[in-house]
């Protein structure tokens, strides 16, 4: 049987507004092998985020569990869960969030650095995967030097130079052209095959999702099988 790197069960999340309880996810099941593909589809408000959050341990379940490399995230402290955050897994996000005053080799650097390592020896790594999301020749660029697509590849570059076992994507082609969002995802796929990485990546984009190996469809806050 293949490694699972995340898995829920049971998953429930609510939120209390105005003094009601708005129900958002209801008994989601998911297990995400190693090196697996996957696209969360649906439509604005169905629960995209809520799940992407409570799958990368951003965010507690209301019910239910999630369990990051075997970990039960339910039974951890904020500090081991953070820990196990920048050990296990990157984020990319719609908006690239990069740090404006930093070089693309700087930010994709960054979480080496957070972890304690040395500038010396962090700057060849984020380098190395600045290049394989094809940016060798931008390491030196501010972000705002830098197409919107470009900024995207170095948020992705960003996400795996911890080596995560998995990249969670919420939307990361929701500002980019059509061939840029092109681009980015074949960049994916590639870096997939290279590095054995998982991704979950939310879209609402049917073509795009197309081209990951399996799609959750969340309808309300309940996941449709295929
Ligand atoms: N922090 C929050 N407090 C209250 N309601 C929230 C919160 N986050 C999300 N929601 C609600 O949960 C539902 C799903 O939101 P979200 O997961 O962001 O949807 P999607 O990403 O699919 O557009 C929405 O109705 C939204 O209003
Ligand atoms: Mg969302």
């Amino acid at each position: 049987m293949s490694e699972v790197v995340i898995s829920c069960r049971n998953l429930r999340k609510t939120f209390a507004q105005g003094g009601l309880t708005v129900p958002v996810l209801h008994d989601i099941n998911i297990d995400i092998s190693r090196g697996e593909r996957v696209a969360i589809l649906g439509s604005s408000g169905s629960g995209k985020s809520t799940l992407l959050h409570l799958l990368g341990g951003l965010d507690r379940a209301s019910g239910g569990s999630v369990s990051i490399l075997g970990h039960d995230v339910q039974t951890m402290g904020e500090a081991s869960l953070g820990a196990l955050r920048n050990q296990a897994l990157g984020f990319v996000y719609q908006f690239h969030h990069l740090l404006a005053e930093f070089t693309a080799l700087e930010n994709v650097a960054m979480p080496l650095l957070i972890r304690g390592m040395k500038r010396d020896e962090a700057n060849p790594i984020a380098a190395r995967m600045l290049g394989l999301v094809g940016l060798a020749q931008r390491t030196a660029h501010l972000p705002a030097e830098l197409s919107g697509g470009e900024r995207q590849r170095v948020a992705v570059a960003r996400a795996l130079v911890t080596e995560p076992a998995c990249v969670l994507a919420d939307e990361p082609t929701g500002n980019l052209d059509r061939a840029s969002a092109q681009a980015l995802f074949r960049l994916i796929q590639d870096l997939n095959a290279t590095l054995n990485t998982s991704f979950i990546i939310v879209t609402h984009d049917l073509e795009l999702a197309s081209q990951m190996q399996r799609q959750l469809h969340l309808v309300d806050g309940v996941l449709r099988k295929e």
